[in-house]
């Protein structure tokens, strides 16, 4: 049987052969996985991305095989040439695709010699993500990362199919280019032609796919590379890769429509299961509401409750005599909570767990108490007494059982722990429901308050207010405005972005004003956007996927860095190649540039 894995050096893979090649004569190359003796049988398991395969030299093999089997090292590759024959009986492993046979070897040669690996090649390894990092090349050898990379090649390969069924072209768009406003620090690379100017990576192909479409190219998509300069968590990488789309004439329901496609289509191809569309819609006001957050987990089944009321309507936390309460409600702060069903069974110490979630989020903490049938027990307690007390177990739906919690704070801040908390909660008590929940998150506002109360765009400048919001937006009353901005959201995960843009150059300008960027400075960086809007724009929209997260979630992985084929450490370092690293004196002299003593 002739092989579509034959090649110059081997006439078929290790690992397809099976017992329907028994009696064929086969070449075979790999890396040694072990060897071993028994009694006068030497044994060596030859490994390459389709599996593994059994070598066998026994009494029969001449000496010369023998003694070259036994001279290998683990990961040296070997080219060998033998005859496939059935195990003997009862010698059938049928936990190995190649079980049922064996490779009798005849004539080996050793194509390159491996040093001692710094670690073994098998599939759990308990070694340093460092160590593995350093060595990826070693660490790409091991079945989970094969299977992982060979996973998202069937996603990219998904992605494309579907998106050129329906009429996308894909397009490159330039990686030295200007700097694209979404919100993160730019890469700049120094220009040699033009000492003292700076290309920068794209941030993500933002502007190029807008001015794709006023090209009329009316769908675009590409698999695209995008640099960012920001703090890295295991979901971030300083440069990762969209799926960026953009279409042109077309609403939220076209846009959001083609990326559910193609969602299906990966769940269809990489995972073998049918995702069951439309998927369901959350606005974000409502998200926010009830699960504070704009990308709820839904596998939990907790929700938050408002208890500090608005002005002139106090809640029920206003009303429990609780100075921290009081205070954070009278700057305007939130009192927001939640009931954990049966959390009066949780330990001090996962309650403190609680706690610190709620802390590590930016909040001072989480109050709380034990709902028991005699009353609450807790920190909370002392202040749950009386009707006020009642009113606020109520209002939280509380019954002996359950533990409730509490967070004060500042909105954003108590919004971010109330998120943290439920999500801690939800692992705590074993609340994560085990089947996969995608949602949309419609309607974001346009602007949110910076830290320091400025108004900074919730997505990028280019985002479409909801037309009816204008006037909003035209006085300056930018909390009420709406953006046509949606994300798609699995398991508590942003997975992707998007929205209808703007299309109108003096909407756009509007939008730049609002945003405090005055008018040169937008002409300045933007003027090939807004000189492009004077030349016909379509309306367009569309929408950016994160591969890394959706193939992380499609793989069941715990980070983005199992992956990726050469990842970066969370301090944007490549522990490979030693990237990044100083240059020569005389590469920056050609740049004009010199460097300054590092910080201390
Ligand atoms: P946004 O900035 O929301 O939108 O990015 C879209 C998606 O890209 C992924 N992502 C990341 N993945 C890994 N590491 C990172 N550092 C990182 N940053 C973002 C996320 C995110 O949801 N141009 C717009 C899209 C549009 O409007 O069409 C954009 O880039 O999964």
């Amino acid at each position: 049987m002739s092989s579509r894995y034959a090649a110059a050096w081997r006439s078929h893979a290790c690992g397809e052969l099976r017992a329907a090649h028994a009696g064929e004569r086969v070449t075979l190359a790999g890396w040694v996985a072990n060897r071993r003796r028994h009694a006068s049988a030497h044994f060596v398991d030859l490994r390459d991305r389709w599996g593994l395969v059994q070598l066998i030299a026994d009494e029969e093999s001449s000496a010369a095989v023998r003694e070259a089997l036994d001279a290998l090292h683990p990961e040296d590759v070997v080219r060998v040439e033998g005859v496939v024959r059935h195990r003997g009986e009862g010698l059938v492993n049928p936990e190995r695709p190649t079980g049922e046979i064996e490779v009798v070897v005849e004539a080996v040669e050793v194509l390159s010699r491996a040093e001692r690996v710094p670690f073994e090649i098998q599939d759990e390894l308990d070694v340093p993500e460092e160590l593995r990092l350093e060595h990826r090349y070693l660490d790409l050898r091991r079945r989970p990362m094969q299977e992982r990379l060979a996973l998202r090649s069937r996603m990219n390969q998904a992605i494309r199919s579907a998106l050129h069924a329906e009429e996308f072209l894909e397009v490159e768009t330039p990686m030295l280019t200007r700097s694209t406003p979404e919100g993160a620090r730019d890469y700049l690379v120094p220009s040699r032609v033009k000492p003292g100017a700076f290309y920068a990576l794209p941030q993500s192909p933002q502007l190029f796919k807008q001015l794709c479409m006023v090209g009329g190219l009316d769908r675009y998509f590409q698999i695209a590379r995008c640099m960012r300069d920001e703090d890295l968590r295991a979901d971030r990488q300083p440069e990762f890769t969209q799926l960026d789309l953009e279409m042109s004439f077309v609403a939220e329901e076209d846009v959001l429509g083609v990326v559910e496609r193609v969602m299906a289509a990966v769940f269809r191809e990489v995972l073998g299961r049918e995702l069951e569309l439309p998927l369901p819609r959350l606005s974000y006001a409502e998200a926010m509401r009830r699960f504070a957050s704009d990308k709820p987990d839904l596998r939990i089944p907790l929700e938050v409750v408002d208890l500090g009321g608005a002005p002139g309507e106090p809640g029920p936390a206003a009303r429990l005599g609780f100075g921290v309460f009081d205070t954070v409600l009278a700057e305007g702060g939130l009192v927001r909570g939640m009931r954990l069903p049966g959390g009066a069974s949780l330990s001090r110490k996962e309650i403190t767990s609680l706690e610190q979630a709620a802390r590590d989020a930016g909040a001072g903490g989480a109050a709380w108490a034990k709902v028991t049938a005699e009353g609450t027990t807790g920190p909370l307690s002392r202040f749950l007494g009386g009707a006020a007390g009642a009113a606020f177990l109520e209002a939280l739906e509380a019954a002996p059982g359950d533990l409730v919690v509490a967070v004060a704070d500042r909105p954003r801040r108590a919004l971010t722990a109330l998120d943290a908390v439920r999500r801690r909660a939800g692992e705590l008590l074993g609340l994560v429901a085990a089947e996969d929940r995608l949602l949309w998150v419609t309607e974001f506002p346009l602007f949110e308050e910076g830290d320091e109360g400025e108004w900074v765009p919730a997505h990028h400048p280019f985002t479409s207010p909801v037309l009816e919001d204008v006037p909003a937006l035209e006085a300056g009353d930018f909390a009420r405005v709406r953006s046509r901005a949606y994300d798609l959201v699995w398991n508590g995960v942003e997975l992707g972005s998007g929205s209808i843009r703007i299309h109108d150059r003096d909407l756009q300008e509007t939008v730049f004003r609002a945003l405090g960027l005055p008018p040169e400075e937008a002409r300045r960086k933007f003027s090939f956007l807004l000189d492009a809007f004077r030349y016909g724009a379509p309306p367009h929209g569309g929408f950016a996927v994160g591969l890394d997260r959706l193939a992380m979630l499609l793989a069941g992985a715990e980070s983005i860095r199992e992956v990726i084929a050469f990842p970066k450490t969370a301090s944007g370092g490549c522990l490979l190649t030693g990237a990044p690293a100083p240059v020569d004196d005389s590469q920056l002299a050609e740049l004009r540039i010199r460097a300054l003593e590092p910080r201390t």
